[in-house]
């Protein structure tokens, strides 16, 4: 077979990084003949890449892994594993699936060109990233961009793999990521988001010291019609600076991700967590004092070990008193290498996680309604993003999904519309021209 014919197939699990992992994987692979393709039965090269956050998204994996093999059975395929499991579990990948022919990790993405020409059945997984390299990028077909500014993460979290699957935090070159961004908007995109495991951390690791607030304000600075958003935040490293930067600017959207974790003191200290509850209300509450009609969104992990039902009543009183817009939950599932994982007498029961998750998820719902209704007669900015069955689609500043009756709008349009509803995960809205 030629070169040119080669069609490669990723399947993207976890986190936007690992999103913009893959267009760069994609980009580095249309060098060498391989088209994208969206069908995993025309493909002539299968990538699954992982994400190791929690069990089930490792189990995900394994699953994905188990179907390419069957299809290895009855025609050729090149299989493989990348990203953060892959990063994990190195050479037992090998062993565990005998059909696997690569596994590389986080930090050899670069070295791609040299590793998919190997013989034989290749692991690949270094501990410290080698230098980006300029190839293209195949993005997904979308009206937002990803534009990764640091990876990697010094907190150590006691329940967290990031730190063991990304490594330390490593900022990229403030010209890198500003020529990218002008790059993305002479493309046409209408959103950039800036990306982080830690986005308040860039900079501190580069000489000059720049910050995410000069970032933000560089790009805020470039012509044309888009959204900067970024994420993800750590609540004690947001800064005045990043505030000042979010009020002032046009094109910056009014949406901060602070992952709280949990509302007791107790568990964020067993977390290790950097603050308390009354650090993150001072935070809040400074960002809700500066700047208007702002969305706080939050991450909370229901059933950590040793957590008490009053303690997790903690998490859901924390969502009335911050007034979040909304929040990612999970169960708390333990992690190879963590600290939290020792602490195996002190697990709370499957049963007991799943009921809490539940609970948390209903807080969610509630909290999630509550701020779509704000919205009810008020006219916003939309940027179009879709058409479905005739109806067009978009989000308004802080993301919130917009279902609009109208004619002659297009697709990448910014248009007011008037919010007439609310449900738990939407608004709908009237367009008149
Ligand atoms: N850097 C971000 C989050 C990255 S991981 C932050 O500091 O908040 C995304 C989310 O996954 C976390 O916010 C946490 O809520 C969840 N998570 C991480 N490890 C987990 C684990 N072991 N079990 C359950 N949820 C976990
Ligand atoms: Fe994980 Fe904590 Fe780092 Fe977030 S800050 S990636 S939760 S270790
Ligand atoms: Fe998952 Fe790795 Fe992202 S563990 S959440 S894909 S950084």
């Amino acid at each position: 077979m030629a070169l040119q014919d080669k069609k490669v197939y990723i399947e993207t699990l976890g986190c936007q990084m690992n999103k913009s992992d893959t267009e760069r994987i994609f980009g580095i692979l249309s060098h060498f003949g391989y088209t994208p393709c969206e069908d995993e039965n025309e493909a002539d090269f299968c990538i699954v890449n992982t994400c190791s956050i929690r069990q089930l998204s490792e189990d995900k994996a394994y699953s994905k892994l188990g179907v390419w093999g069957k299809m290895k059975k009855e025609k050729p395929l090149k299989i493989a594993i990348c990203g953060c499991v892959a990063q994990q579990e190195k050479e037992k990948l090998l062993k565990r699936f005998p059909y696997l022919d690569l596994v590389f990790g986080t930090q050899n993405i670069y070295e791609l060109p040299n590793l998919i020409n190997l013989e034989g059945r290749v692991c690949a997984v270094r501990e410290k990233p080698i230098e980006e390299k300029d190839f293209n990028i195949i993005r997904a077909k979308s009206l937002n961009a990803w534009l990764p500014i640091i990876e990697g993460c010094n907190n150590f979290c006691s329940y967290c793999v990031v730190p063991y699957t990304r490594g330390r935090e490593r900022s990229r070159e403030p010209k890198r990521i500003i020529d990218e961004a002008k790059s993305i908007i002479a493309q046409g995109y209408r959103e950039i988001t800036l990306l982080g495991q830690n986005v308040d951390s860039y900079g501190k690791d580069l000489k000059e010291k720049p910050t995410l607030a000069y970032l933000l304000g560089e790009i805020d600075k470039l012509e044309g019609d888009f959204r900067i958003r970024f994420t993800t935040s750590y609540p004690t490293d947001i800064t005045d600076e990043l505030i000042e930067t979010v009020k002032n600017s046009t094109k910056i959207c009014e949406c901060f991700h602070i992952p709280m974790q949990s509302g007791s003191d107790r568990i964020l200290k067993a977390m290790n967590r950097r603050y308390d509850r009354a650090k993150y209300a001072q935070i809040v509450k400074k960002i809700r004092d500066n700047i208007k009609d702002v969305t706080i969104t939050s991450d909370f992990i229901a059933g950590f070990p040793s957590e008490t039902y009053e303690e997790f009543e903690m998490t859901l009183s924390a969502f009335d008193e911050f007034e979040l817009d909304y929040s990612n939950t999970a169960a708390y599932s333990p992690r190879p290498n963590t600290p939290a994982a020792k602490m195996k007498d002190k697990f709370i029961d499957e049963d007991e996680k799943k009921k809490r998750l539940a609970i948390l998820n209903d807080k969610v719902k509630e909290m999630s309604l509550k701020s779509n209704e704000k919205y009810v007669g008020r006219t916003l900015e939309v940027l179009v993003e879709a058409c479905k069955n005739g109806k067009f689609e978009g989000r308004i500043r802080n993301n919130k999904v917009v279902h609009i009756t109208g004619n002659d709008i297009q697709i990448g349009d910014f248009v007011n519309v008037k919010i007439t509803k609310a449900s738990t995960w939407c608004l709908f809205g009237e367009y008149k021209n």
